[in-house]
């Protein structure tokens, strides 16, 4: 079966063999069908590098629907299925005018991958809003509940990527959103120029999320255009020592403080300025625009791209002893 068009990266790797399941139903009566086969969970394929053919029983997880569970004057509480696209899913609670997923428009990938990484950008993630997903146990079978605290959640992190990796299969998300007095998060020096293009004083969540739009469609290669995975590296977090030491030579580096002991550097910067920026080797390539996202033109290979990340991880370290972590999966 091939995954090529179920991998925002567009790799034409093949999986042996390959199941949709709709409902929770359905995936249970997969997961207790097949016991011994190994399982590879997909859902919006919009976080990994396949870097070869996928020997095992690929789940497509595709259960859809958004609804609300419980709301009072204030607040609401919305559950999607983990099939729903993440981008269809935010715009569908800023029709219903529900806020605090507005920053976190037009990102790629389903809603039940979400919580895995954290998604963020423009000063939000999802555990601003998130409460609790439901996750099935791959083994057993299990239905668990893991509310915000039993996540981790931390920059692109979370417990799904470290304790209990690869072991469950989330299913479904609920997300606490404001019905009024909406609290805008609007400080990303981004979304305040295109704000105040829009001659846009008082911006409604709507207007927030069209700034975004726009920040990230002038930025960012449109997956259905250009295979790509969004960032391919974390923004390196480092000690405010090594910091200091590394600024005395390369005083012109941007940075953010994180806390009084640790300093975040933009990783797209460090790569821009190892010279890779809008780079091409074959089919793989720098983004012209965003220089943490990877791209393929065409017809790379997972193991092409793969080599030139890895060539960005060397260059990056040998100039600024900074190692910047992937942030895709690497399959
Ligand atoms: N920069 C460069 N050259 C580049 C790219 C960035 O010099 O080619 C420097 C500039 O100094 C710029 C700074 O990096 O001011 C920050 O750039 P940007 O606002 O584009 O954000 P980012 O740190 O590169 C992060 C997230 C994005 C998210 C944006 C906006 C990570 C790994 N990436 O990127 O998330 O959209 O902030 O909040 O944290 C994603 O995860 O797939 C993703 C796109």
């Amino acid at each position: 079966f091939c995954l090529k068009n179920y991998n925002t990266f567009g790799i034409d790797a093949k999986a042996k063999l390959f199941v949709t399941v709709h409902s929770v139903d359905e995936l249970v009566e997969v997961l207790t069908s097949f016991p011994d086969k190994k399982k590879f969970i997909l859902g919006g394929g919009s976080n990994m590098l396949l870097t070869q053919n996928i020997d095992a029983l690929v789940i497509h997880v595709n259960l859809k629907g958004i609804k609300i569970i419980d709301e009072n004057d204030d607040f609401v509480w919305v559950e999607s299925q983990a099939g729903e696209n993440w981008h269809e899913f935010v715009m569908w609670t800023i029709e219903h005018n529900f806020g605090g997923l507005e920053n976190l428009s037009l990102i790629p990938g389903n809603v039940g991958t979400t919580p895995i990484q954290n998604i963020g950008a423009y000063g939000v993630e999802i555990k601003d809003t998130f409460v609790l997903c439901e996750a099935i146990h791959i083994e057993t079978q299990e239905l668990l509940v893991f509310d915000n605290a039993k996540c981790k959640f931390g920059y692109r992190e979370s417990i799904f990527k470290n304790e209990i990796k690869e072991e469950f299969i989330i299913t479904s998300v609920v997300f606490k959103l404001t019905k009024r007095n909406h609290k805008l998060t609007t400080s990303y020096g981004a979304i305040e120029t295109e704000l105040q293009l829009q001659n846009c004083t008082k911006p409604t969540l709507k207007d927030v999320s069209n700034a975004v739009i726009a920040i990230r469609k002038s930025k960012l290669p449109d997956p259905k255009e250009l295979g790509n995975s969004g960032s391919f590296f974390k923004n390196p977090i480092i000690s405010k020592t090594d910091f200091d030491k590394i600024q005395q030579k390369f005083p012109e580096m941007p940075h953010y403080v994180v806390s009084e002991t640790e300093v975040k550097v933009p990783a797209g910067w460090l790569i821009e300025q190892a010279g890779f920026k809008g780079k091409r080797f074959g089919d793989a390539g720098i983004h012209k625009n965003q220089a943490l996202v990877l791209v393929n033109y065409g017809s790379a290979t997972g193991k092409e791209i793969w080599e030139v990340a890895q060539n960005i991880q060397k260059s990056v370290f040998d100039t600024y002893g900074i190692t910047i972590e992937v942030e895709v999966n690497i399959i």
